[in-house]
């Protein structure tokens, strides 16, 4: 398991214990976070899933593929921290993350 910090929408912190080897957004649906609606269920095909992850890990993530860039483009809320949850592996690596689901577009 690994510690992260999750954000809501309302800015609200609360740290979740996520399972290694599930995906960012399993993990914070898993933990009971209702506003990320991951509608295609991590097939990197809606962006529902828009994160924000803390710059300091941000080398530690897997690289972002090009689908997922592209999808990124489609989101009006996009930044330099934005990933998609569904395609950020978890692992010990990435123990006191803190990541916030980002606004509905
Ligand atoms: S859940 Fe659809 S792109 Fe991540």
């Amino acid at each position: 398991m690994t510690k992260l910090v999750v954000v809501n929408r309302a800015g609200a912190e609360t740290e979740v214990e996520a399972k290694d080897g599930l995906n960012l957004m399993e993990a914070i649906r898993d933990a009971g976070f209702d506003e990320m609606l991951a509608l295609c269920g991590g097939c990197c095909s809606c962006a529902t899933c828009h994160v924000y992850v803390d710059p300091d890990f941000a080398a530690r993530l897997a690289p972002m593929s090009e689908d997922e860039n592209d999808l990124l483009d489609s989101s009006g809320s996009r930044n330099a921290s934005s990933r998609l949850a569904c395609q950020v592996a978890i692992s010990p690596d990435l123990a006191g993350m803190r990541v916030a689901i980002a606004p509905e577009d």
